[in-house]
């Protein structure tokens, strides 16, 4: 077995059973044969009288191997591997370190014991891929935590802590942090002799049917769309009241509808997705970083305050800059009652907050930014003024610091051509709040050094951001594919549809707000001329009118104190009083109309980003759309979606309606094939 990442040594009569297969010890096929050989060798040994099941490098067993499900299956299959772990007439205890995930956590509930050092992580994240645990999971889980905690484990996807999955039951005991090994052979020392040994599957889950009633009330909105939380739900309740090898079946039905569908390879899509992402085309990925130990935040706005508690959230000193006192002590004010606010929510220590905000030292002074590692500037989009600052920065920064700029649209090449160093100069785009959202466009400018794009793509996971590079163009991938959206969504309130009609195809679609309804939130004054006599377009009219948005309780919609929107007879008259005077006629449109003109005109988009090289990869757009705009994860991102509707029909819609198909995606078309 010496190839095998499955190794066992003996221990006295214990028989530690080792997976070394990095980097997160899935269950691939190698794993499993080790594993199944591992358990016939303590069951035909009788000098052995337990085992412990243990895991070198970063992690226990975090899943089956996702790579494995677009291939043809393997034998031995993960859920008889696990049975046969849980029929050993010997003890066994999984000692757990790192993130025990998905099938990981499966085979450890085959396990007759667990030990965990207390900051491991249990969970079963299936639900994220569209999946249920399939490996008995949802069946042995609710056995042992009990029916509430098995439905937000399951129906949710989020790991629980060791020490809370201590006082649920699913850890028997914690370890010491450094000692995994020598508590589990300890333990298993105290339990070898135990009769009869404790099997999951042997236990019965208590039906209580109100809770699930009232979880999926409780989730009806975060669950619109999906497929694999009902199936989860499903599935526990199905533990319930189904004898165990009976509720198994149920749970591998539901699970094979749900590898086989749509749904589940989006989601799997995002999963490599995200992780390819980080990776630049043509720079290595052991090229050397720039130590990043002090950033410069230079304005305190909404945007440079969530920018820089990013930073102080991962623990890197910031200095934050501000002309104006009052505007530095606002902004500094609106970083800690944001701290403070998730410190009353519960998901930060009184302490954390402090330590965080120790790290923040506000100025008035630009020259403070001297000794920075990396300075971003977050002021309003005016090129002479970013160019002015940059000139600036040119003069004080020290030598290799990188300067960014967090625009959503100018050329980063014009501001970095502002400075001595435009190897040094790179955007950084956030998205708003961007203390919250996951999205970094990172800007790659023509002459941004290999060294400082992989920094920076390196720093976003240190910040906890899913960063995709982006080349220079207006609106970079994400913003200019909103633009033919907004374009096409104007043209078609003067064909006939109304704000409303169109904002629900694109809620029913799944994302969480159409484009009026975005309109109305961000602003419908952003990027106004400001002239209330100059009525050009319907915005215009809306803005001349005062209608900004929710922030002026009327806007595409009219708000009450609550901001609940309701339809405008307003918006409709200036709408009808635009159709009139351009002389247009009032037709109906279609849902699918919309949808042709709202969405798939993205796709075109995007596909003209890919010929251009402004992003490396399909997938990256895809990105950018889940992270950065809400689109539904379970559609994939436009990209993947648009093999999903099929190209075909989508350039063949975009022809009849009179666009200019892209090449690239009249090439798919023609071969019938996505991105
Ligand atoms: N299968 C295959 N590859 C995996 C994997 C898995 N389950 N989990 C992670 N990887 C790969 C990643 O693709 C990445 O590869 P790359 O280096 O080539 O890009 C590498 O491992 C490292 O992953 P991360 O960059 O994500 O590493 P982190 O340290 O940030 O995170 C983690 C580690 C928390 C384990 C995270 O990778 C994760 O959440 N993984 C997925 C866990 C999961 O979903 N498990 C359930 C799988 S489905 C299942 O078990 C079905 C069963 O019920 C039958």
């Amino acid at each position: 077995m010496s190839d095998s990442p499955i190794s066992i040594e003996k221990h006295g009569d214990i028989l530690v059973v080792t997976s070394n297969n990095p980097p997160v010890n899935a269950l691939g096929a190698a794993v499993r044969i080790g594993l199944d050989a591992a358990v016939k060798q303590a069951a035909s040994d009788d000098g052995i009288k337990a085992v412990v099941l243990i895991c070198e490098g970063q992690t226990f067993f975090a899943g089956a191997d996702i790579t494995e499900f677009s291939k043809p299956p393997v034998e031995p299959f993960l859920p008889a591997v696990i049975a046969s772990i849980e029929a050993l007439n010997k003890p066994v205890v999984a000692a757990i370190h790192g993130t025990a995930l998905g099938g990981g956590l499966e085979t450890a509930l085959a396990c007759h014991y667990r030990i965990a050092v207390p900051s491991a992580k249990l969970g079963v994240p299936e639900v994220k891929l569209g999946l249920l645990p399939g490996a008995g999971g949802t069946q042995r889980l609710p056995r042992v935590v009990g029916v509430k905690a098995a439905l937000e484990m399951t129906a949710k996807g989020d790991p629980v802590s060791a020490k809370l999955a201590h006082q649920w039951g699913l850890v028997d005991a914690l370890a010491d942090e450094g000692g995994l090994l020598q508590s589990a052979l300890a333990f298993a020392e105290q339990i070898k002799a135990v009769r009869p040994i404790p099997r999951a599957s042997e236990r019965s889950a208590a039906p209580d049917d109100a809770a699930i009633d009232a979880f999926r009330k409780e989730n009806a909105r975060k669950f619109r769309g999906f497929d694999a939380p009902a199936a989860n739900i499903a599935c526990v309740e199905a533990a319930t009241r189904l004898p165990f090898e009976e509720g198994l079946n149920f749970e591998r039905t539901e699970f094979t509808k749900l590898m086989f569908g749509t749904q589940s390879a989006a989601q799997r899509h995002i999963f490599f997705a995200e992780r390819k992402a980080a990776k630049i085309d043509g720079i290595a990925s052991d090229i050397a970083l720039r130590p990043i130990n002090k950033v410069g935040v230079i304005g305190a706005g909404t945007m440079g305050g969530g920018i820089t508690m990013n930073f102080l959230s991962a623990g890197i000193a910031v200095i934050i800059v501000e002309q104006a006192e009052d505007a530095l002590n606002r902004g500094v004010g609106v970083i800690r009652k944001n701290y403070e606010a998730s410190a009353a929510k519960g998901r930060l220590t009184s302490d954390q907050v402090e330590k965080a905000m120790g790290l923040l030292t506000p100025s008035l002074s630009i020259d403070d930014l001297a000794d920075c590692d990396l300075i971003i500037e977050a002021i309003f989009e005016n090129m002479d003024v970013k160019k002015e600052v940059f000139g600036k920065l040119d003069a004080i920064a020290r030598p290799g610091a990188i300067l960014a700029s967090n625009t959503s649209y100018l050329n980063v090449d014009e501001i970095a051509a502002s400075t001595s160093r435009p190897q040094d100069v790179v955007g950084m785009h956030f998205f708003s709040p961007a203390n919250v959202m996951k999205l970094l466009e990172v800007v790659r400018g023509a002459r941004t050094a290999d060294d400082v794009l992989a920094t920076v793509m390196k720093l976003a996971k240190t910040i906890r951001k899913v960063a995709v590079v982006a080349g220079v163009c207006p609106g970079f991938i994400g913003n200019r594919m909103l633009m033919p959206r907004q374009v096409e969504a104007n043209k078609l309130l003067m064909e006939g549809a109304t704000p409303e009609q169109i904002d629900r195809v694109h809620v029913e679609f799944g994302m969480p707000m159409g484009p009026f309804q975005m309109s109305d939130l961000a602003g419908v004054d952003i990027g106004w001329h400001r002239d209330p006599a100059r009525i050009e377009t319907i915005r215009d009219a809306l803005c001349a009118e005062d209608r900004w948005g929710q922030k002026k309780g009327a806007g595409f919609y009219d708000y009450d104190e609550k901001r609940n929107p309701t339809p405008s007879a307003r918006v409709t008259e200036i709408i009808e009083d635009f159709r009139s005077r351009s002389n247009m006629a009032k037709r109906d449109i279609t849902d699918q109309e919309i949808i042709e003109r709202t969405l798939y005109t993205m796709v075109n988009e995007g596909a003209m980003i890919l010929e251009e090289g402004m992003a490396q990869r399909a997938s990256d757009i895809d990105v950018v759309w889940i992270y950065g705009y809400g689109w539904p994860i379970y559609r994939g991102g436009p990209m993947f979606w648009a093999g999903v509707e099929g190209t075909d029909k989508i350039a063949a819609a975009l022809a009849k309606h009179g666009f200019a198909v892209s090449p690239m995606l009249a090439e798919k078309a023609a071969k019938s094939e996505g991105f």
